[in-house]
């Protein structure tokens, strides 16, 4: 499971914790249902955004990278990102293999010098062509940054990315790999129109200092895209660890913004391709948190601090939960403070967490603690386990909001049974509460690689285990000892 490697030239927002966090998730599915997984996320720090980010800042691009990558590994940390490894593109065994691909490409024949021209984006880090950028008062703006683009004219080398144009479609087309299909159709369509054209792979040193030196030529350095691109191979150990390689290249799965799907997609399989390996097993895009209309970026000014959102809700269970609500694959979402503050409320609040508070509370008062299986109740029973089986479609399908409201459903199912049950008012209310406690427990299990402390904290609280989403039946735990009853979630007031 793989995020793509984000420049550490500024702090991430929360549009960098929207696919972090959504790779968290499905890593920890996975886990939950058995798998081995490497989940793999770092920083990118080589090309000339950097180069120059460093200048301004007075420091050199090391000092500077060096810098940034704590403050990577705080949020990602504050946010529970369980990854295998933090890979940054200056790491020598990456620096190691960047170098020895160049050289496997070169000798292959995949790479020829010749002149270029163009428009190229800083920001983007990448060339823009007639028809994708902007015309304004005479100057060419670059589409998503709205920045004047800067004119390159030098030798560099190429990658000949037009061998591969039919096999690639071919790949594409047979479908599959590239996730949802409306991104598959939209990269065929621009192979289709423009071709896959021969890509520039080199930057004169002159011009770029900061980056991997070719092997072939010491005068150039890869382009920061290639260096970034092949961070995915060095992760898992290709021409290291040929064990680890094996085993996890063949079941990658790539979470990607729609932002970089053209990279991860016609240029990356190429890529693949020529190196003789298999492409992804997945590529899984979305699309962008939009704020006032417009992708949140630091160009823009518009961007959500993941400081803002774990602040307002002082639980970053909470912020993850929000994110995954959000999650959209097709569309843009627009950045809402109010609508996340009711769902907040109505979800996490009134829903999970008052069933939470009332039925531990119960439980200690009524009961010492100790609930012992009683008759199931046939109704909640029968949701529990269809519940299970439907959010396990659904995170199939990288549908993870609706996974979450499916469990909510069950939730708020609960809470009724509760209302209708009365158990306050009984004098042996262990049936009701043994019931409440079982879908609580389910749903909570499957919480789990969403608001994966919440989940541990009330498993301890009630006394049972998490487990395999393929173990969870109702009415297997035999006694709960509920030893708190804790406020999970409290209330937010208007923004
Ligand atoms: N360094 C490259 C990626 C190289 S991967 C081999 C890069 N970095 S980035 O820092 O700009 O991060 C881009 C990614 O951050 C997007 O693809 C997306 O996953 C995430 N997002 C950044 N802003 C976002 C939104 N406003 N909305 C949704 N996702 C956002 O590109």
């Amino acid at each position: 499971m793989t995020t793509p490697i984000y420049y550490p030239n500024d702090i991430p927002h929360i549009g960098h914790a929207y696919t972090t966090v959504l790779a968290d998730v499905l890593a920890r599915w996975y886990r939950l249902n058995g798998h081995d997984v490497f989940f793999l996320t770092g920083t990118d720090e080589h090309g000339l955004k950097l180069q120059r980010t460093a200048e301004k800042a007075g420091k050199t691009p090391k000092e500077f990278v060096d810098s940034m990558v704590p403050v990577f590994k705080k949020y990602w940390s504050l946010l529970e990102i369980n990854y295998s490894r933090f890979i940054r593109t200056t790491d020598p065994d990456h620096e190691e293999l960047v170098k020895k691909v160049f050289e496997e490409l070169y000798s292959r024949g995949y790479i020829y010098k010749g002149k270029y021209s163009g428009w190229y984006c800083v920001s983007c880090e990448k060339f823009y062509s007639e028809g994708e950028y902007v015309e304004q008062g005479g100057q060419k703006l670059c589409p998503i940054h709205n920045k004047p683009l800067e004119l390159v004219e030098e030798e560099t080398y190429f990658l000949k990315l037009s061998a591969l144009q039919e096999e690639v479609t071919r790949l594409i087309e047979e479908g599959g790999i590239v996730f949802p299909e409306g991104y598959a159709r939209e990269i065929l369509s621009r192979i289709k129109k423009e071709g896959l054209r021969d890509l520039s792979v080199a930057r004169p040193k002159s011009r770029v200092y900061w980056g991997v030196e070719l092997p072939f030529d010491r005068d150039y350095v890869a382009y920061v895209w290639i260096d970034a691109l092949l961070n995915y191979l060095t992760g898992v150990g290709f021409m290291r660890d040929n064990n680890s390689f094996e085993k996890y290249w063949a079941e990658a799965h790539h979470i990607i913004g729609k932002d970089i799907l053209w990279f991860h997609s016609a240029i990356w399989f190429s890529v693949l391709r020529m190196l003789g390996l298999s492409p992804p097993k997945r590529l899984i895009v979305h699309a962008y948190i939009v704020n006032r209309g417009l992708k949140m970026g630091k160009s823009v000014g518009n961007v959500v601090l993941i400081d803002d959102l774990v602040e307002r809700y002082k639980s970053p269970d909470a912020v993850r939960y929000l994110l995954m609500r959000l999650l959209n694959l097709d569309k843009d979402v627009e950045f809402d403070q109010s609508l996340l503050d009711n769902i907040y409320n109505s979800e996490l609040a009134d829903t999970y967490g008052n069933l939470v508070r009332r039925a531990g509370v119960l439980a200690m008062r009524k009961l010492g603690g100790r609930v012992e299986r009683a008759g199931p109740d046939p109704g909640l029973e029968q949701l529990s386990n269809s519940t299970v089986e439907k959010v396990g479609r659904l995170m199939q399908e990288v549908r993870v909001s609706e996974a979450l409201s499916t469990v909510l459903d069950l939730l708020r199912e609960a809470n009724g049974y509760m209302n209708k049950t009365q158990p306050w008012s009984l004098e042996d209310p262990r049936e009701p509460l043994y019931n409440v406690l079982e879908a609580l427990r389910i749903a909570t299990n499957l919480l789990y690689p969403v608001m994966p402390a919440t989940a541990e904290s009330l498993a301890r609280a009630f006394g049972f285990q998490l487990r395999r989403v393929d173990r969870l039946a109702f009415g297997q735990v035999e006694a709960y000892s509920v030893s708190e009853a804790p406020i999970l979630f409290e209330k937010v007031g208007k923004a």
